[in-house]
């Protein structure tokens, strides 16, 4: 039966380009979904924008000393164009710095304050007296209250992923001048999530328990168990929709109010484009809301942004939320500011035309369930072993044969066998195998069982070799190439959502654009006899060790230059005269002893022999070496240093250390063993 959907992929940040992690966690899986639902005949809506508020866009332009329009303008621009050559389908994808956005924005924002669905309260928040700016979310780090990771932002910790409010972090720190904030008054509007608890307990804890993904239901159900807070939804910053009610000047509303409510915008934009009627897609009781996203957006997705609609109280509420987990690269997290991703406009210019060999790559290894890992062997392996081995070479075998003993004309059937009843049954039951797995979300399964009808078709032929009947037995042959042209056939429709562009190439080749999705469950009119096909063409080809190493090498570059553009070089000291250098007595010397210092994390006490004499070192080393690694070592040590005590040891003299970029200290030391008590000068 056909349904209204409307399905969103989560709004990028336009701080970077897209990369494989986006793909694989929302956009591949979103369109996949998007393309199956308008096969099977459905009225789809599929809606993305780019999400141009938010500090981290203030931060960038600062940095790179241009306006924050300038950035979401470059962004929004790389990305659109790359999701378009990757064959992704949004109906419309818009922008949050679009006029309908603000208007629609600021709309809600004033319904819900008619409706005194805020709470206005003033409260005490992190201040730069230096900036002369309040600091809120990526303005500001400290130590996560949660878990201790000490470069947690004001609104998350990247590492246990808590949402955080800027107050709760310990040691807070200003990213704008890296001074220590003070705290200032100020108001501001509050959603009382907590007086949305029962709705949210009613609807998703009860409601949706079993079609929801267990990893986003876990999530949901820990935060409501937690307990739900007041959030803030304004903020006071320039760059923003500003508020728009009274006492609202220079404040902006919160970019996670905003951005959900670009979903609607991008809506509204696309139904006056297409002069249409926006409004049953977000209000009609029977249309399907899904939203695609990643899980570190489930509370906002699940919780704050269904808390705004309800409060609202005229749209409908998401039907599901198949949220993924994460894909790392090369077995290390993606980061864009670290540079450490597969950047989609990069991958569509190092493999042209191979769109489809990513898409089916991040599909077949989706994080679905748990954190993923995406390695270029893999790309590989799937590309050679799976896309040109198995259904490469069956299309290729069916299309060649064809054209060599027909002239490219399907031959008529005749009496069929038990193996092609069979083999046909199979064909005809696999759109609603691969649908029940979409519907499901579970695109991996999907795309498998896709691979698994080539396989079909693979093992047919094999069984059947046409090519020793075709001297013997000619009617039998062109049953056999009948039934290998239905299989292609059924490839080539089945295939759309996963590979559309070798999808669409090969019904080009087999001169069947029109047929459907439902053909092939029913097998008329799919492909016929006396049906016409074209010339073959390759679908996929082979991916050189080559290839995959430049990529390699690509990587290992990125984040060599990464590492040296964040070392940073201490400027030179003031000039001294070699008299005060040569105050300086500094000479070899070896470790002889080594014991941590009881109560201590980073402090050992070593006992070295200077070749003068055998003394007390206490060296902040512990954190780098076990003393087990150090007894025996020779290194370089400032001898004429005056003692000191630390934690009431006498320390006489000092280890030259320096660090690895990963901040272990190393030693200085000669670099081959020499006589100890020599000068170092
Ligand atoms: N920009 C956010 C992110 O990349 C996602 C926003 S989704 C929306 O994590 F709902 F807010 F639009
Ligand atoms: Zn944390």
């Amino acid at each position: 039966m056909s349904k209204r959907y409307t399905i969103t992929a989560a709004l990028p940040y336009t701080n970077g380009p897209i990369h494989i992690g986006h793909l694989a966690g929302v956009y591949v899986p979103a369109d996949i979904y998007a393309r199956f639902k308008r096969l099977t005949d459905n009225d789809v809506l599929f809606i993305c924008g780019s999400d141009e508020h938010g500090v981290p866009i203030t931060i960038k332009a600062k940095k790179e000393g241009i306006t924050p329009q300038d950035v979401v303008d470059k962004y929004h621009a790389i990305i659109k164009t790359s999701f378009e050559d990757f064959g992704i389908t949004f109906d419309n994808y818009s922008r949050t710095s679009a006029q309908i956005h603000h208007e629609t924005a600021s709309e809600f924002f004033k319904t819900l304050y008619d409706k005194h669905e805020f709470v206005e309260e003033v409260t005490e928040q992190l201040y730069d007296e230096e900036a002369n700016q309040f600091l809120a979310d990526r303005f500001v780090t400290g130590t996560c209250p949660k878990c201790g990771h000490e470069e947690a932002y004001g609104d998350q910790c990247e590492n246990c992923g808590s949402s955080l409010s800027a107050t709760e972090l310990i040691n807070p720190k200003s990213a704008i001048t890296g001074n220590v904030p003070t705290l200032k008054e100020t108001k501001h509007w509050f959603l009382p999530l907590n007086k949305h608890e029962n709705f949210l307990r009613e609807w998703i804890l009860e409601g949706h328990k079993k079609d929801w993904k267990p990893n986003v239901y876990g999530q949901v159900k820990s935060w409501i168990d937690d307990g739900l807070r007041p959030r803030a939804v304004t903020r006071d910053l320039d760059w923003g929709i500003p508020v728009p009610v009274p006492g609202g000047e220079g404040k902006v509303l919160y970019v996670w109010f905003d951005a959900p409510i670009g979903y609607i915008s991008a809506t509204k934009e696309w139904a006056n484009r297409e002069g249409k009627d926006w409004t049953p897609y977000w209000k009609d009781k029977d249309t399907k809301l899904l939203h695609f996203i990643g899980k570190d957006n489930i509370v906002f997705h699940c919780i704050i942004f269904p808390s705004m609609l309800k409060a609202e109280g005229s749209y409908i509420l998401p039907d599901n939320v198949p949220a993924n987990e994460f894909l790392n690269l090369e077995g290390k997290k993606l980061s864009t500011s670290k540079n450490w991703a597969v950047w989609l406009p990069e991958y569509l210019e190092d493999f042209p035309g191979q769109q489809d060999v990513l898409r089916y790559v991040l599909t077949a290894n989706a994080p679905e369930s748990k954190d993923n890992d995406f390695t270029w062997k893999d790309f590989q392996a799937r590309n050679n072993n799976e896309l040109v081995a198995i259904f490469g070479n069956f299309i290729n075998r069916v299309v060649v044969l064809t054209n060599k003993y027909y002239n490219g004309v399907v031959p008529k059937a005749s009496e069929f066998s038990a193996v092609d009843e069979e083999t046909l049954a199979a064909v005809r039951a696999y759109p609603d195998v691969i649908a029940s797995s979409i519907e499901r979300y579970r695109f991996r399964e999907a795309s498998q069982e896709l691979m698994n009808l080539a396989r079909l078709g693979n093992k047919y032929l094999a069984d059947e070799e046409p090519w020793k009947l075709v001297k013997t037995d000619e009617a039998r042959t062109k049953t056999i190439m009948y039934v290998a042209l239905q299989i292609a056939s059924a490839l080539a429709t089945l295939s759309e959502p996963f590979l559309p562009f070798t999808s669409e190439k090969l019904k080009r080749i087999l001169d069947i654009t029109g047929a459907t999705w439902r053909a092939v469950k029913t097998q008329d009119e799919l492909i016929e006899s006396g049906h016409q096909i074209g010339k073959g063409e390759l679908l996929f080809s082979k991916i050189e060790d080559k290839t995959i190493q430049a990529q390699l090498n690509k990587l290992e570059a990125s984040k060599k230059a990464n590492e040296a553009a964040n070392a940073t070089v201490e400027p030179q000291k003031d000039t001294i005269t070699f008299e005060d250098f040569t105050k300086l007595d500094i000479r070899v010397g070896k470790i002889l002893e080594a014991e941590k210092m009881p109560k201590t994390k980073k402090l050992l006490v070593l006992k070295v022999d200077t070749g003068i004499d055998t003394r007390t070192i206490v060296s902040g080393i512990a954190e780098s070496f076990t003393p087990e690694e150090v007894i025996g070592k020779q290194v370089t040590v400032l001898v004429n240093l005056a003692p000191r005590a630390l934690r009431g040891v006498e320390s006489e003299g000092m280890i030259l250390m320096t660090e690895t970029p990963e901040g272990k200290l190393v030693f200085v030391n000669p670099d081959q063993a020499v006589k100890n008590g020599l000068q170092i000068s």
